[in-house]
C-alpha cells in the first residue's frame, strides 16, 4: 500500500513507432481493485488490490458492507464484493485525461447474507449511464463482466452505484486503466449511407464483442491493454463456411506508423478465418458472423485484417459487408501495406440490421479477383452511447441520480457568457458569479450526501450535476477576475469603510503600512492594507502584487477584493477572516479546542489552497511561508491560505532564489531548501507537514524551553510516528475522540510530507487525497467499519506530557537589515504577519 501510495507520478510512455521497435505500453492510470477483499487477488497474471487498501488513490463513499463466499466462484476475482446499501461511489484520481477502460466484474455471491441475485441497480459515471436497473434475475449467465471505454476529461472519475428501491448494489472488482489516445478514433465511416461519422471521442463505448478470428482465446495477460479476445466460432452463421488459418505470431510485421500491439496483439493477426471449402456453391459465397445487439443503439465496428495466406502481393482481393451493406469493395490490403503479414484495420459505425436485434459482418470474394478467397483476423463491436449519454436505456445520468442542480449557478453561466460587454455588468457579474458558485457548492454538498468530498473546492471535480453548471460558473469567475484587476475602490469608499482609518479598527502594523478592519457599503467585512506613502515599495511593485493576487482566486486562498491607487495611495483590500489564524485555535489562547473533524477539514482546506497555488495557475506558485499563522479561518471555520503575496512564481525567478537569503520561518523550513537553496513546491509540502503535526499535537513548531529532542516538532513527532505511536503525543483534548484509522492515515501523510528529500514527498494533490481519506475514515467510523481499517497505532492508557505553548512566529528574515531586494517581501511579510496576528484589537 505504501509503495503504491507514493509512487512518483512520472510515467512516461515512450513509443518508438518510427523504427519498428515498440516499447511496452505502461498505462498512466492503472487501478485494479478487488472489492471487499481482505488481500490482494491475482487474476490472469495481474494483481488486484483491495478497495480498502487503495486509500490515497481511490475513495469510496456510501454505506457499504463486504461480502465474501467460500462456495465455488467462476474465478478468484469474484470471491468477494462490495455491497452498497445506499448510493455509493468510488472516486479515481485520473492523472492523464483521455480514454480509459472501465471494467466491472459482477457475481451475485450466494452466501453473502444479501440476496444479490435479485439485487437491482444502476451504475453511472460522471457523464454516462453504464448500467440501468440491472438485475441477475433477468440475466442468463451466473456472472457478468463489462468493459467500457470512456474519455475522462477531468482529474477525477466517479463511479456511482445506485440500488433500486429497497435493494442493494454491489460490485466484485473494478479496473480503471488508461488507453493510449490513438487506439480509439474520433471518426469512422458510417455504412448506410456511406459517410464519415465523427465525434466518437465524446461518446462512451461498451465492448459487446471482441473476437480473435480462428482463435485461440486471448486473455488480459496476453494483451498490453488487458483486453480479452474470444474465439469466433459460435458466431459463425454457417460453421463450414470458414476455415481457420494461423502463422507464428512473431511473423507479424507491425507497420512503422499507426498500428502497434496496443491496436491488437500479434496473436490476433496471426490467426484468421478464411473461406471454407471453395467448391461449395460454385465457390462464391460470403463468410458471415451474426451478433445479437440492442437495436436501440449504434455500434462501432473495427475489423482487423492481416494477409497471412497469400504467396504474393495483390492476389487477395475481397469485399466486406456490414449487415447487407458494402463497407469495403475490392479490398486489396497489400496495395496499402506493400507487404504481406502486415496488420491493418478499418473502422465503421453501424446500426443493427434493419432495426432487428442482430448485426452481421461478412467477407466474400471479389468477382474480379484471381483468387477466390476472403479473410478476417479480428473483430471488435462496441456499443455507442445514445443521445441521453446512456449505454443502457433511455435515462440520462441526472434522471437516475437524484440531482439538485441549483438555479443560482445558472446565473453564473449566463453572466459568464455575457461577461466583457460592459464593465459595470462585468463587475456585478463577478460578485454574482462568485456568490453563485459558492452557493451552489453548499447546495451540492448538502444535496449529495453520498459525495461529501468535492476534491478541489473550486472547480475541477465533483459529479456531473454539479460540474456542468458550476464548472462554467467558476471558470467564468476566474477568467473575468484575471482580465480585471479586482475592484478599483475610490479613496472615499476606503475612508468610509474604515471610518477614516479609525485606530480602533487597526488589525496590525508593519513595515509596509497598516492593516485595518473595514466594512464596505454592502456590509462586506474586509481587511484594508494601506501602504506607507514613504515605503520603498514603488508603484510598479504595487501593481505587480495586484496583478498576481487578482489572478489567484480560490475558495481556500484569502482573496484580494480590490485596490485603490487614488492620490498616490497604495491600498489593498482583502476579504476579512473572522476567526483569525489557525494557530490561535490550537494553543496560546482561551479559544475552545477544535474537534478532530474540524482540524481535518481545516487542513484539507489549506491543502486545497496550496494545491491550487502549485497547480492551478499558469505558472506554479510556491508559497514559501506555510505555517499555522498563515492559515486563516473565516466565520465558518473555512481555512484559507494567506500571505501568498510573498510567494514566488516558478523558474523565471530562479535568479532571485539564489540571491535571496533563505526565507520562511524557523521550524517550518524545508531542510533541503535550507541546504541547497533551491526552492520547489515540495518545500511547501514540508512546511505543511509541520502544520499537520502542529494541528495534531497543539504545540508550536519550535519550542526551545523543551528538552532538546522535543524542541523541533518535526523531529519529535517523527520519532513517535515511526514507532506508530503518534497518539502518545497528540493533543490531550483529542484522546479517545479520534478514529484510530483516521489518525493513522493522518500520521502517515504528515510523515511523508516531512521526508528528508523533496522527491520523496508527495505532491499537495496527494496530500489532499490522503487527508480527505482520513476525514472519510473519521466520518464513517461510527457507521460500518471494515476490519482492515482497524489501527494498531493506539496503545491506550499512557499519560501525555503537558507542553507549554511558546511563540515561534519568528521569521528568519532580520527585518532591520534586509537588502533592497528583500525589502518588499520582508515588508509584505511583516504586514501580513500583523494582519494575521492582530494585536491592535
Ligand atoms: C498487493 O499488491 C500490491 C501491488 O502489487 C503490493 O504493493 C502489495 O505489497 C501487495 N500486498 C500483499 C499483502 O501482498
Ligand atoms: C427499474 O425497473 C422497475 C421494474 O422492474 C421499473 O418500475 C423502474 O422504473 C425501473 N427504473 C429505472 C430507473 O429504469
Ligand atoms: C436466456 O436464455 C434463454 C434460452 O437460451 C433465452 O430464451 C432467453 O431469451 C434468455 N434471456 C435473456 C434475458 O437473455
Ligand atoms: C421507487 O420509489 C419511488 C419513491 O419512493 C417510487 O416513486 C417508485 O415508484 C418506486 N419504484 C419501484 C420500481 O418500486
Ligand atoms: C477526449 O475528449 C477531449 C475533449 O472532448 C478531446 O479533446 C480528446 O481528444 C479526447 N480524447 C480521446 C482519446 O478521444
Ligand atoms: C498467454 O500468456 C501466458 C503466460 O505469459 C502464456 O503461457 C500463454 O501461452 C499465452 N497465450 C497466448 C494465446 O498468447
Ligand atoms: C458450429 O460450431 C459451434 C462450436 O463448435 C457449435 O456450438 C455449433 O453448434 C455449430 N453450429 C452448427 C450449425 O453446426
Ligand atoms: C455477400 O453478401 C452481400 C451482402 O449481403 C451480397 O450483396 C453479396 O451478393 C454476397 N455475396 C455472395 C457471393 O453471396
Ligand atoms: C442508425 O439509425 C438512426 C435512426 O434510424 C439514424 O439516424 C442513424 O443515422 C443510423 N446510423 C448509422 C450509422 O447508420
Ligand atoms: C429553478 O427555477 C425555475 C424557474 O425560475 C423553477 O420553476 C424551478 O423550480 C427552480 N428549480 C430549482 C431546483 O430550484
Ligand atoms: C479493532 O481492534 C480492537 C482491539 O484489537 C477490537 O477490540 C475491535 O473490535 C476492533 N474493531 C474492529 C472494527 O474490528
Amino acid at each position: 500500500m505504501k509503495l503504491v501510495q507514493w509512487l512518483p507520478l512520472v510515467l512516461v510512455v515512450v513509443l518508438f513507432m518510427g523504427q519498428g521497435s515498440i516499447a511496452l505500453f505502461t498505462p498512466v492510470d492503472n487501478y485494479l481493485i478487488t472489492c471487499g477483499s481482505s488481500g490482494n487477488v491475482t487474476f490472469q497474471g495481474r494483481t488486484f488490490v483491495p478497495d480498502s487498501d487503495h486509500s490515497s488513490l481511490v475513495q469510496r463513499n456510501g454505506n457499504s458492507l463486504v461480502a465474501s463466499s467460500n462456495s465455488v466462484v467462476p474465478s478468484p476475482i469474484y470471491q468477494s464484493a462490495r455491497v452498497f446499501t445506499g448510493i455509493g461511489s468510488f472516486k479515481f484520481e485520473i492523472k492523464q485525461e483521455g480514454r480509459h477502460w472501465i471494467r466491472l466484474y459482477f457475481f451475485p455471491l450466494p452466501e453473502s447474507g444479501q440476496n444479490l441475485a435479485s439485487a437491482t441497480m444502476s451504475v453511472v459515471n460522471d457523464d454516462f449511464v453504464l448500467l440501468n436497473n440491472f438485475t441477475f434475475k433477468n440475466y442468463n449467465a451466473s456472472y457478468m463482466f463489462k468493459e467500457y471505454a470512456i474519455n475522462v476529461t477531468s482529474d477525477v472519475l466517479t463511479l456511482t452505484f445506485i440500488p433500486s428501491n429497497n435493494s442493494v448494489a454491489f460490485v466484485n472488482a473494478i479496473e480503471v486503466v488508461s488507453i493510449p489516445d490513438w487506439v480509439l478514433p474520433d471518426q469512422a465511416l458510417a455504412v448506410n449511407p456511406s459517410s464519415p461519422f465523427s465525434g466518437l471521442s465524446g461518446l462512451a463505448l461498451e465492448t459487446v464483442y471482441r473476437l480473435n478470428m480462428g482463435g485461440p482465446l486471448i486473455t488480459s495477460q496476453n494483451d498490453t491493454l488487458g483486453r480479452t479476445w474470444e474465439d469466433d466460432e459460435k458466431y459463425l452463421h454457417v460453421n463450414s463456411s470458414a476455415v481457420k488459418v494461423s502463422v507464428s505470431p512473431s511473423s507479424i510485421k507491425y507497420p512503422p506508423t499507426g498500428l502497434t500491439p496496443e491496436t491488437a496483439p500479434n496473436w490476433v493477426y496471426a490467426t484468421a478465418e478464411t473461406m471454407g471449402d471453395p467448391n461449395v456453391a460454385n465457390g462464391n459465397f460470403n463468410v458471415t458472423w451474426v451478433f445479437q445487439v440492442d437495436p436501440n443503439f449504434m455500434y462501432f465496428v473495427r475489423v482487423h485484417f492481416c494477409d497471412i495466406v497469400s504467396k504474393a502481393l495483390n492476389t487477395l482481393v475481397f469485399n466486406l459487408y456490414i449487415n447487407d451493406d458494402s463497407a469495403l469493395g475490392g479490398f486489396d490490403m497489400s496495395s496499402i501495406t506493400n507487404d504481406l503479414a502486415v496488420p491493418i484495420f478499418k473502422d465503421y459505425v453501424s446500426n443493427s440490421s434493419d432495426g432487428s436485434d442482430s448485426l452481421t459482418v461478412s467477407v466474400g470474394p471479389d468477382s474480379m479477383a484471381d483468387v477466390t478467397n476472403a479473410i478476417m483476423n479480428g473483430l471488435e463491436i462496441m456499443k455507442i452511447s445514445n443521445e441521453f449519454g446512456s449505454l443502457d436505456g433511455l435515462l440520462s445520468v441526472d434522471k437516475i441520480l437524484p440531482t439538485s442542480t441549483s438555479n443560482t449557478s445558472k446565473i453564473g453561466v449566463i453572466v459568464g457568457s455575457v461577461g466583457g460587454a460592459v464593465a459595470a455588468v462585468v463587475l456585478i457579474g463577478i460578485c454574482y458569479c462568485c456568490l453563485a458558485s459558492r452557493k451552489s457548492k453548499t447546495t451540492t454538498n448538502q444535496g449529495h450526501p453520498w459525495l461529501p468530498l468535492p476534491l478541489y473546492g473550486n472547480s475541477q471535480t465533483m459529479t456531473k450535476m454539479s460540474t456542468t453548471s458550476q464548472k462554467s460558473a467558476t471558470a467564468s469567475c476566474i477568467s473575468l477576475a484575471s482580465s480585471n484587476l479586482g475592484r478599483l475602490f475610490m479613496f472615499q469608499e476606503i475612508l468610509d469603510a474604515t471610518n477614516k482609518f479609525d485606530e480602533s479598527l487597526l488589525l496590525g502594523v508593519g513595515g509596509f503600512g497598516r492593516v485595518y478592519k473595514g466594512t464596505l457599503e454592502d456590509g462586506t467585512k474586509v481587511a484594508v492594507k494601506r501602504g506607507n506613502p514613504r515605503s520603498e515599495q514603488g508603484l510598479a511593485e504595487f501593481r505587480t502584487e495586484i496583478e498576481m493576487l487578482s489572478k489567484l482566486r480560490h475558495r481556500h486562498l484569502v482573496s484580494l477584493i480590490g485596490y485603490c491607487d487614488e492620490r498616490s495611495e497604495m491600498i489593498l483590500v482583502y476579504e476579512y477572516m473572522a476567526n483569525g489564524p489557525l494557530r490561535s485555535h490550537l494553543y496560546g489562547t482561551d479559544l475552545p479546542s477544535l474537534s478532530w473533524k474540524q482540524r481535518l477539514e481545516i487542513c484539507i482546506g489549506a491543502a486545497r489552497g496550496l494545491h491550487y497555488l502549485h497547480t492551478g495557475a499558469a505558472q506554479s506558485i510556491i508559497h514559501r511561508d506555510v505555517k499555522t499563522t498563515n492559515i486563516l479561518l473565516d466565520e465558518n471555520f473555512v481555512a484559507k491560505v494567506a500571505d501568498f503575496g510573498l510567494s514566488k512564481t516558478g523558474p523565471s525567478l530562479d535568479q532571485t532564489h539564489v540571491s535571496t537569503a533563505v526565507k520562511g520561518s524557523f521550524g517550518y523550513l524545508d531542510p533541503e531548501y535550507f541546504r541547497r537553496q533551491q526552492l520547489t513546491e515540495k518545500s511547501d509540502v514540508y512546511s505543511f507537514g509541520v502544520v499537520l503535526m502542529e494541528v495534531l499535537c497543539t504545540r508550536p513548531a519550535l519550542n526551545p524551553v523543551l528538552p532538546r529532542e522535543q524542541v523541533n516538532i518535526a523531529e519529535w513527532a517523527m520519532t513517535w510516528q515511526k514507532k506508530g505511536m503518534l497518539d502518545q503525543i497528540m493533543d490531550s483534548n483529542l484522546v479517545g475522540k479520534v478514529n484510530m484509522a483516521s489518525l493513522k492515515k493522518f500520521g502517515e501523510t504528515a510523515e511523508k510530507c516531512l521526508a528528508e528529500h523533496g522527491v520523496d514527498r508527495p505532491s499537495m494533490g496527494d496530500v489532499l487525497w490522503n487527508l480527505e481519506y482520513a476525514l472519510q475514515l473519521e466520518e464513517t467510523s461510527s457507521a460500518l467499519m471494515e476490519p482492515e481499517d482497524n489501527s494498531t497505532n493506539h496503545i491506550p492508557g499512557i499519560q501525555l506530557t503537558p507542553i507549554e505553548p511558546f511563540d515561534n512566529s519568528v521569521s528568519m528574515i532580520d527585518r532591520n537589515s534586509v537588502t533592497d531586494d528583500d525589502a518588499e517581501d520582508a515588508a509584505t511579510s511583516a504586514v501580513f504577519s500583523q494582519l494575521v496576528n492582530p494585536r491592535g484589537r
